[in-house]
């Protein structure tokens, strides 16, 4: 996924985090969107990664979603048809979700991972491509799957 741009966004929890992480993709060369939280104050996952989520569609750029654990995001973010968001705590899982999943938004849960390992995740995961292939047709199934097929 060679990216410019990376839209990023968290909730209160992810506040922190998420200066960290647009500080280090801004010093790598990347255009940062950012969304969400602007305090510590509480705000609501849900409503951040939709507005995540709608511009990772709008863009075609990678989407990183941060809260406290990164799993509320990630199941925000997959009530999304489009969105293939994965919640990632070490690197083979964000080079395999890219890999096979083509995975568009990574989460990160910011009480569960250090800082210098959440960016060697995201590194990862913004350089590693889909491998296509068998893999496109499961990405197909996953757009028509539904309770009732
Ligand atoms: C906020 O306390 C926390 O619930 C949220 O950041 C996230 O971890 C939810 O999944």
């Amino acid at each position: 996924m060679p990216a410019s741009t990376v839209i990023l966004g968290s909730d209160h929890a992810g506040f922190a985090f998420k200066n960290a992480v647009n500080h280090s993709l801004r010093e790598a060369g990347f255009t940062v969107m950012e969304f969400g939280a602007r305090s510590q104050e509480s705000c609501d996952y849900p409503l951040v990664a939709g507005d995540v989520c709608r511009q990772v569609l709008a863009t075609g750029a990678p989407g990183i979603l941060i809260c406290g654990t990164g799993l509320g995001m990630s199941m925000a973010a997959n009530r999304f048809p489009g969105i293939r968001a994965a919640l990632c705590t070490n690197e083979y899982l964000a080079r395999m979700t890219r890999a096979h999943n083509d995975a568009n938004v990574l989460c990160l849960g910011s009480r569960v991972l250090g800082e210098a390992l959440a960016e060697s995740i995201i590194s990862v995961f913004l350089n590693t491509a889909f491998d296509g292939e068998r893999h496109q047709r499961r990405i197909d199934q996953l757009e028509t799957l539904n309770a009732n097929s």
